[in-house]
C-alpha cells in the first residue's frame, strides 16, 4: 500500500521539544515515518528546549509519546529502539548565545536541515535573529512555523518581514495542517481528476456549500491562548478559509506550489466582508460534568467565542448567488469535519407534484470516517408506483481502498516529510495568510462595531440555536452534526 518517495539524509531540529504538540504529533509522525522506511540512516532528529535534560531522558519522553500516541499495531520494540537512536537533545535558552553555538553543531550546509518551530509566538522573532547572528541559516536550510501566524494583520506583517529579512520565501513553511489531511488533498483530486464535478461546480448548479468543523474537546489546558484567539482566530482564519479556498478557487494550470497557492489567494482576496447579522458567535456553558468556557479560560466575564458560524460571500463569476457557510465549534455533540456541496433542486419533476425533489449534496467528511459521500434520489425498490428516496453513496476511503484508518498517513507525517523535499503546496505563503488576517480583522471590525456578544449553548448541542437561524433564514438547513 505505501509508495515511498526516498529522501536523502536530513537534520530536523524541532524548538519546543518537550511541548504538547512535539510529543501527540511530531515525534509519533516522525516514527510512523521512520518504521515505513522514509526515515534514511544517518538523519539527525534534535529535540532542543529549555528544560535540562539528558539524551538519555528526553528518548524516554519520546518513548513514553510513542507508546501513547501510536496505535499498540503499529508499535514494535525493536524498531522503537532503532528509531530513538536518532534523536538526540540540545538544551536551548532562546537568549543564550552559548546554547545558540552547541545547537549550531547540528547543521551540516551540506544537507537539508529543518528547523520547526513549536513554541510561543512571542519568541519567533528572538530565534530569527539569533539564527542570523549565529550564521547558523545555509542554502538547504528550512524553517517551519506552526501557527498562530500573528494574532492580526498587523502582526503577521510584522512576522513575515522579521521571516523574509532572513529566509527566501521558498525556505518557509507555514503550516496549516488541515492541508494535510487525506480528505483535503482528495478534494483538489476530486475536483480535478474528474470530469463529473467541475461542470456543475458553479452558481448555476451548486445552491451552498457548508463547512462544518465541530470538536467535543473543551479548551481547558489552552486557557491563556484561547481566551486571547477564540474560534475565528484559531479555526477559521487558517482550517475553514484553507478548507474554502480549495472548494471555491479556480483549476490550477499545475499541481506546483504557487500555482496552487496564487488560485486559493484569488478566493481569500475575492471574500466579501461579512454582514454584521451574518455572524454567530456562541460559547460554551458548563455541563452536568463539564466545566464553562468562562472557568476553562479562567475570566469569569470572558467575551470570547467558542463557537463562530458565518455567511460568506464569494465574489467572483463562479460563485456570485452562492453562500459559503462556516463554523466550528468546541464542547459540540460530536467530532465531525465536512464540507458539503448542496446543489440546486431539480428545475422540473416529471413525477408530479407529490414527489419533491431535493438537490444531490457531496459531502466530503474530514473525520471521523474520511471519505466522500453523495446523495442520490432513486426509486424505491419494489412495488407501489414511482415513490423516490434519497440514498447515499458511500465512499469511505478505509472501506474502498481496503487500508485501516489508521494506516492512512496522517497530516504531521505527509507536511513533515514535504519539508524535507522542499514541496511547499501544502504550505501557506506569506501573501495568502495576509490576506487571510485582513479578511479576519474586517470580521472583528464587524462585531466589535455591532457589539455581538457570544451566545450561551449547552455543551453537546450543535451551538447557539442563532446559527439554525442563520440558515433558516435562507431556506436552508445545516446539515446534521452525527458521530
Ligand atoms: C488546531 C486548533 O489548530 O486545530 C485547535 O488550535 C483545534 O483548537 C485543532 O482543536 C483541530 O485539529 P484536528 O486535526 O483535531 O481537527
Amino acid at each position: 500500500m505505501y509508495k515511498i518517495i526516498p529522501v536523502k539524509p536530513f537534520d530536523l531540529i524541532l524548538l519546543g521539544a518537550t511541548g504538547d504538540l512535539a510529543m501527540r504529533q511530531i515525534f509519533p509522525a516522525l516514527y510512523r515515518r521512520f518504521q515505513v522506511g522514509q526515515l534514511p540512516p544517518g538523519s539527525r532528529l534534535v529535540g532542543a528546549a529549555r528544560s535540562q535534560l539528558s539524551t538519555s531522558r528526553f528518548r524516554q519522553c519520546v518513548r513514553d509519546a510513542i507508546r501513547t500516541h501510536v496505535l499498540a499495531e503499529m508499535q514494535d520494540h525493536q524498531s522503537i529502539g532503532d528509531f530513538l537512536k536518532m534523536v538526540d537533545y540540545a538544551r536551548l535558552d532562546a537568549t543564550s548565545s552559548e546554547d545558540w553555538k552547541s545547537l549550531s553543531a547540528y547543521v551540516d550546509p551540506g544537507r537539508v536541515t529543518a528547523l520547526y518551530l513549536s513554541v510561543r509566538p512571542g519568541i519567533f522573532k528572538n530565534i530569527i535573529t539569533s539564527l542570523k547572528e549565529h550564521r547558523i541559516v545555509h542554502d538547504k536550510f528550512r524553517i517551519v512555523v506552526e501557527k498562530p501566524f500573528g494574532f492580526d494583520l498587523r502582526s503577521a506583517r510584522q512576522l513575515n518581514a522579521a521571516l523574509s529579512a532572513v529566509f527566501q520565501e521558498s525556505q518557509i513553511f507555514r503550516i496549516d495542517h488541515y492541508l494535510g489531511k487525506e480528505t483535503v488533498q482528495n478534494l483538489m483530486a476530486l475536483r480535478f481528476a474528474n470530469v463529473l464535478f467541475e461542470p456543475l461546480w458553479n452558481s448555476q448548479y451548486v445552491d451552498h456549500v457548508q463547512i462544518t468543523v465541530a470538536e467535543t474537546l473543551g479548551v481547558k489546558g489552552r486557557g491563556e491562548y484561547y481566551q486571547r484567539a477564540g474560534a475565528l482566530r484559531d479555526m477559521v482564519q487558517n482550517h475553514l478559509m484553507q478548507l474554502l479556498c480549495l472548494v471555491a478557487m479556480e483549476p490550477p494550470s499545475r499541481y506546483l506550489p504557487d500555482a496552487v497557492r496564487d488560485e486559493k489567494l484569488k478566493v481569500i482576496r475575492a471574500l466579501d466582508t461579512v454582514q454584521y447579522d451574518h455572524i454567530v458567535r456562541g460559547q460554551y456553558i458548563a455541563g452536568t460534568e463539564t466545566a464553562s468556557f468562562a472557568d476553562d479560560v479562567n475570566t469569569p466575564d470572558s467575551k470570547t467565542e467558542s463557537f463562530i458560524a458565518l455567511k460568506c460571500q464569494v465574489r467572483n463569476w463562479r460563485w456570485a448567488g452562492t453562500p459559503f457557510y462556516m463554523r466550528t465549534g468546541k464542547r459540540m455533540r460530536c467530532r465531525m469535519s465536512e464540507i458539503a456541496v448542496v446543489f440546486r433542486d431539480p428545475p422540473h419533476s416529471i413525477f408530479g407534484s407529490k414527489s419533491v425533489l431535493k438537490g444531490n449534496v457531496l459531502a466530503i467528511r474530514l473525520q471521523p470516517n474520511e471519505g466522500i459521500d453523495m446523495r442520490l434520489t432513486i426509486k424505491e425498490p419494489g412495488p407501489g408506483g414511482m415513490r423516490l428516496i434519497d440514498v447515499p453513496l458511500d465512499m469511505s476511503f478505509a472501506r474502498t481502498l481496503a487500508v485501516g484508518s489508521e494506516n492512512l498517513t496522517n497530516a504531521y507525517e505527509r507536511l513533515i516529510m514535504d519539508v524535507v523535499r522542499g514541496d511547499q503546496t501544502l504550505f501557506m505563503r506569506s501573501d495568502e495568510v495576509e490576506a487571510a488576517w485582513a479578511w479576519t480583522d474586517k470580521v472583528v471590525e464587524t462585531w466589535n462595531e455591532h457589539n455581538l456578544q457570544p451566545i450561551s449553548y449547552f455543551p453537546g448541542s450543535s451551538g447557539p440555536d442563532d446559527s439554525l437561524m442563520l440558515l433558516h433564514r435562507d431556506n436552508r438547513r445545516w446539515r446534521e452534526i452525527v458521530c
